[in-house]
């Protein structure tokens, strides 16, 4: 039988994109995931169990339903007690809503609130499977220019103003990772958090904060959440146990004012999240959320320092710096402008370390002298190791 042929039907979204087979380079920088040595999976498994042991025929009944639209209701309580006392939201388990992972959230927010054609504000280097979604949906991306402690208040007005200047609307929505950005891994002070929410209210522009880094600070107290410093509704809030745990898992979560979740909801397709996973996030974290937590930001802490140790050796005297975040899972790193370290990225990764170039993270297309590093993966030998690697690749290759 000769095959079929699907050319004349495809949809005009779908492209003839590669499968994404994720390519591990020997030290692997490139990478978005936490500690892999701690992740607990006996911790997980015990708590399952004890959800099943607690009641057997509740939760056999629950596995044999598809899942409430909004997943679990004890999962989603845990969550919304754990968000209103360390992040100080206040929230209940009726508005909260479990996602198939944060990814999923973002999503159903771009799609409850931007038509194609529409804008949204992002950070000037901002995690890019958002600005993917958007750009999925057909919104323009705009990257308001930040510093090293995020974005700068100021810029975010005459970013909004360019806009309505040049477009003749205003931007739907301000996406923000404020807390241990991916990729730059800053962190934005109060006073900022508060010149913006005003700056929104302004213009009536709702924040979407995504503050899936959170639980993964190492030094110092988090700053207070954008959803902590306005109660109009303004602001909706994305958390994730990706990082706090692990992706596998695939479950994050938004809440937010029930109007916004219930358009939120009204685009989403099919049933709540893995019921499985949120039985075992949920018996796991309810005894070991701080463990969890210090196992997590000790080993980060000293992945972290491993990774500036082979940095201050591997590029002293150089005209390299890189950021010191007291959280999250990366570095910032950057060189002088001219250099180019997305055009040797891939020769770079054959000789065996991988990092992302900051041009992949620009929706306006700058940052080709800059990329993440990500510490948070590899061993912590290994984060030095990869650096004094990086630094005689970069020196072959007349980077430095
Ligand atoms: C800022 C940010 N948001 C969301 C996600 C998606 O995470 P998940 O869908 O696993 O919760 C990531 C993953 O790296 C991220 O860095």
């Amino acid at each position: 039988m000769s095959s079929f042929n699907f050319d004349s039907l495809w949809s005009e979204k779908s492209t003839d994109a590669d499968r994404l087979i994720t390519l591990h380079a020997k030290y692997d920088f490139a990478v978005a995931y936490p500690p892999f040595e701690e992740v607990p999976m006996y911790g997980l498994i015990d708590g399952l169990k004890s959800k099943v042991d607690a009641n057997l025929e509740k939760v056999a009944k629950e596995m044999a339903y598809y899942p409430h639209v909004q997943g679990d209701e004890s999962l989603r309580e845990f969550t919304a007690n754990k968000i209103a006392s360390d992040r100080g939201i206040k929230t209940d388990k009726d508005s909260l809503v479990l996602c198939n992972g944060s990814g999923e959230a973002n999503g159903l927010i771009i799609q409850a609130l931007c038509d194609p054609g529409d804008y949204v504000i992002t950070e000037q280097f901002v995690y890019m499977g958002t600005t993917k979604q958007l750009s999925y949906y057909n919104v323009n991306t705009i990257g308001s220019p930040m510093d090293d402690q995020g974005l700068i208040p100021e810029k975010f007005e005459e970013t909004i103003n360019k806009i309505k200047n040049d477009h003749g609307v205003l931007p739907k929505m301000l996406y923000t990772i404020p807390e241990h950005q991916n990729p730059t891994g800053s962190t934005l002070p109060k006073s900022r958090r508060l010149q913006i929410i005003d700056i929104c209210h302004k213009y009536g522009i709702p924040i979407l904060e995504d503050d899936c880094y959170v639980d993964n600070r190492f030094e110092g107290e988090a700053e207070p959440a954008f959803a902590s410093l306005d109660d109009s509704g303004m602001v909706i809030y994305v958390g994730s146990f990706s990082k706090l745990i692990a992706p596998g898992l695939r479950l994050g979560f938004f809440t937010a004012s029930n109007e916004v979740i219930d358009r939120a909801l009204s685009v989403k397709v099919g049933s709540g999240p893995n019921q499985f996973a949120a039985y075992a996030i949920d018996g796991y974290l309810r005894s070991n959320l701080e463990q969890q937590k210090s196992n997590y930001d000790k080993i980060l802490k000293e992945k972290k320092e491993s990774m500036e140790k082979g940095l201050e050796e591997a590029f002293a005297g150089t005209k390299a710096s890189w950021s010191s975040p007291l959280g999250g899972c990366y570095t910032w790193f950057e060189m002088t402008d001219g250099t180019n370290l997305a055009e040797v990225r891939d020769e770079v990764f054959d000789r065996g370390v991988g990092y992302i170039a900051g041009d992949m993270f620009a929706p306006n297309g700058d940052g080709q002298n800059m990329a993440r590093l990500c510490f948070a993966f590899e061993p912590i030998e290994k984060n030095y190791e990869g650096i004094i690697e990086l630094g005689s690749i970069f020196k072959d290759l007349n980077v430095i």
